[in-house]
């Protein structure tokens, strides 16, 4: 736990030292939960964005994209359920007057079981060596499956509970796994009580005229309400998806974990409305399209797991998320739903307006289900930059910490370093950024030695460095220096870019799905 918490930290003490996120307002003291991102973060943000716009719009026919406004008519919320039902159960501690979700406390309470879990497994493959077989292991050690047993019983419970609004009940599962604050130790709990998550604006300047208004707490809303008007102007047959991305706030009870629960956050969402009873079929296609996208970034298949829902919300019926492992332990990263026409329907209901599709083929009009995928961009940004941060032990000894950011989505392609700051190296330089920045982020760096360079830019995410020497004003050859493998090639100037584009082309990277 404390090698996960340590990990956690440089995360985000590097993402501050190199221009990737800093605290909101820092100097007032920064705003809790609320984060900026900096030049390379912006840049890196821009470029996930992009990642998935390309994979869910450009690459799909059927599927298009919108940029609804946050701010929407406030029955929206009511038809979505929002107003109603979208609580967290939180609890205090009357000594350390801190305030927690229930649930969390509990699934924390799991995580530490999950984490002995782990730990065994670690000491038997130590044990049997190539011998070993972690699934049998998993079904067989009598001490695991208790363990196993212990965790699936806690979680159905809970589930149960909250399903049925029992929040005594939560309180009691509380109170008989003898969960203490975190901060204080402290058992001394308040009843579990419902808390809205939904933040509260005004629309309009004068005190009586004013309407109440909510900051969206999901993008997808924005989405189902301009479904036939999407469907009718782009002549969209079903299947067909509808896509966005934008800012989504929640009030969240404790916002924490850096950039993982922030009160304001970005979503990327896309609704896909299929025929009734065709759903479950989609749902399992999108799950499998999503995993492939993950995965075609190339951050192991080991950081990824499916965790299916047992308490499904009131719109679903069938629900998963799409796990990542973070430094502090597996987390969900995106959700997968299968919402029935449960949206569509309420917004009839409160609209008085028809929200159908007629289906020429059929001759019939119906309400289509929806299958979302609705994924975190912070949370997506935070796995991208948790997973590739790394230290390393090279061959003679020495250290060095590379960001090892997928090329494709790294804010800068490359630097360019004259290896001196005279003898005409500089002009060379920035002549070859003249060129590349056409098509690429380059950035010019002539400070310290040309090793202190090659680290910062590793540290910084680059992928690639580019040396301008003495030899350059001779053959027009450059040194370019690969940041993962720390190969140097020799190579002409005019070959840079497509050296360069090779690596970071999202087509090729794409393709990979
Ligand atoms: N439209 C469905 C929906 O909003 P959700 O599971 O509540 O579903 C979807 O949210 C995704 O949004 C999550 O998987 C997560 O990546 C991200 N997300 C939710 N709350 C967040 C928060 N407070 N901070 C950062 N990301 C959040």
């Amino acid at each position: 736990m404390a090698k996960q918490d340590d990990q956690f930290k440089k995360v985000v003490s590097h993402a501050k030292e190199y221009g990737y996120i800093f605290q909101s307002s820092e100097i007032y003291d920064g705003l809790s939960a609320v984060y900026d991102y900096a030049q390379n973060g912006a840049e890196l943000k821009k470029n996930i964005r992009n990642y998935w716009w390309k994979a869910m719009v450009q690459m799909n026919e059927n599927i298009v994209g919108i940029d609804a406004a946050i701010l929407m008519h406030p029955t929206t919320w009511k038809a979505s359920g929002h107003v109603d039902a979208f609580n967290d159960p939180l609890i205090d501690n009357k000594d350390s007057k801190k305030r927690y979700r229930a649930d969390v406390l509990v699934e924390d309470y799991c995580a530490k079981i999950e984490g002995k879990i782990e730990k065994e497994v670690k000491k038997a493959a130590k044990r049997f060596g190539d011998a070993f077989n972690k699934e049998e292991f998993l079904s067989t050690n009598g001490r695991v499956v208790g363990y196993q047993e212990k965790i699936n019983t806690i979680l159905s419970r809970l589930g149960k509970s909250l399903e049925n609004e029992d929040l005594a009940d939560v309180k009691a599962l509380i109170e008989e796994l003898e969960i203490v604050d975190p901060i204080s130790g402290s058992k001394n709990w308040t009843e579990v009580k419902q808390f809205n998550l939904m933040f509260g604006t005004k629309l309009g300047a004068s005190a009586d005229s004013a309407m109440d208004l909510y900051l969206r707490p999901e993008t997808a809303q924005g989405i189902f309400v301009n479904f036939l008007n999407v469907q009718k102007t782009g002549r969209m047959k079903i299947p067909f998806g509808i896509a966005q991305t934008g800012k989504a706030f929640r009030n969240e009870i404790v916002a924490r974990q850096f950039i993982f629960r922030q009160r304001e956050f970005e979503q990327m969402e896309m609704q896909f409305f299929v025929k009734p009873g065709t759903q479950k079929e989609w749902y399992e296609q999108w799950k499998e399209n999503r995993m492939k996208w993950h995965l075609s970034l190339g951050m192991g298949t080991d950081n990824y797991r499916f965790h299916d829902h047992e308490k499904l919300a009131h719109y679903a019926d069938a629900a998963t998320d799409i796990e990542f492992k973070f430094p502090f332990g597996f987390k969900e990263l995106e959700g997968i739903h299968s919402r029935t026409d449960f949206d569509l329907k309420a917004h009839e209901k409160f609209s008085g307006k028809k929200l159908q599709y007629f289906d020429h083929e059929a001759k019939e009009s119906y309400v289509p289900y929806v299958v979302e995928t609705s994924i975190g961009l912070d949370r997506m940004f935070l796995a991208i930059f948790s997973n590739s941060l790394v230290d390393e032990t090279l061959e003679d000894g020495s250290e060095r910490t590379v960001l090892r950011l997928p090329a494709v989505l790294a804010p800068t392609k490359a630097a360019v370093l004259p290896l001196v700051k005279k003898d005409g190296l500089p002009e060379i330089a920035r002549k070859i950024i003249d060129d590349l920045k056409f098509d690429f982020n380059v950035i010019y760096d002539e400070k310290d030695a040309v090793g202190r360079r090659y680290r910062r830019q590793d540290a910084a995410g680059t992928p690639f460095c580019i040396t301008v020497d003495h030899d350059t004003l001779e053959d027009n050859m450059v040194t370019i220096r690969h940041r993962d493998t720390m190969e140097q090639q020799r190579v002409k100037i005019e070959d840079v870019r497509e050296i360069i584009m090779k690596e970071v082309d999202m087509r090729a990277w794409l393709m990979k799905m």
